[in-house]
């Protein structure tokens, strides 16, 4: 039998954002690998043993997907949003990369995901319409100075910025640091959303000001959407504004 192994995006949490193709994959797999509260959203079914583990997991659950690949089994690992965002995608290749080298000829494939940006911005109108950039505010795999420096330059130039990851219990300071260095780059008036849980049946979507965001706001699923310059408000009568970024900036007439 001839093992694979589907990298997969299940998307910001509701079943109808999961892709046909992640769910037909998902239909003919033998093993599903995940950090548990993603396995959690894959309906039980005989003939589907899931290994359910822990956060911060990732490389030994990308080696188990491999040997059961390896083995013959069809294994689906998966991923919340995109597999290739902040996730199991990358943690496969580095296995591969440094691991058994027959891995190097297993079928892999990866499945994309609707990513939590894509999600929260079309919950609120356009807001990457123009350029943008996603930063992990998570330090536990790079150092607190590279995440600032990579935050001023972002700021200055004037992309709009989601920020991944932005506050657990062991990063609780690491989201209002974010927001006083980029009020320092930045004028206070750009809009700041707080989305959480998008597409849960908890979801809360809250639009503030730069000057006015707090770090508080913020949770575990939450994606913070810094504004450019340029990113506008359109008013509206139910009290909840568009936001958009307009495609074009500095073009000469
Ligand atoms: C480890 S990253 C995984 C990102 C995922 N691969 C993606 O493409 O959305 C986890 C972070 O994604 C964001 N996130 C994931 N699902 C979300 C949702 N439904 N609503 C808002 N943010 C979400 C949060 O910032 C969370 O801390």
């Amino acid at each position: 039998m001839n093992g694979w192994l589907a990298i997969a995006g299940l998307g910001p949490g509701a079943p109808e954002l999961v892709t046909p193709e992640v769910t037909a994959t998902l239909a003919q797999a033998t093993d599903l690998i995940g950090y548990a509260p993603y396995v959690a959203r894959v309906p039980e079914r005989a003939g589907l043993t899931r290994h359910g583990s822990d956060n911060r997991e990732e490389l030994d659950r990308a080696s188990l997907a491999l040997r059961l690949a390896a083995d013959g089994k069809r294994v689906v690992i998966v991923s919340a949003g995109d597999p290739g965002v902040f996730a199991m995608a990358a943690a496969v290749f580095e296995a591969v990369d440094s691991g058994d080298p027959a891995w190097r000829d297993l079928d892999i494939r990866v499945l994309p995901g609707i990513s939590a940006m894509f999600a929260a911005a079309a919950r609120i109108g356009a807001p990457l319409g123009h350029d943008f950039c996603a930063i992990n505010l998570s330090d536990n795999l790079k150092p607190w100075e590279l995440i600032e420096r990579r935050l001023r330059l972002a700021a200055q130039a004037d992309f709009v910025i989601a920020l991944y990851n932005p506050l657990s219990k062991a990063r609780p300071w690491q989201l209002g640091h974010a927001l006083n260095l980029l009020r320092e780059e930045l004028p206070e008036t750009v809009p700041v959303v707080f989305a959480s849980a998008v597409s849960d049946a908890r979801e809360a979507i809250e639009i503030v000001t730069l000057g006015d965001a707090v770090a508080e706001r913020a949770d575990m699923r939450t994606l913070v959407l810094i504004g450019s310059s340029r990113t506008k408000l359109i008013a509206r009568g139910n009290g909840r504004p568009f936001v958009y970024t307009p495609r074009s900036a500095g073009v000469l007439s």
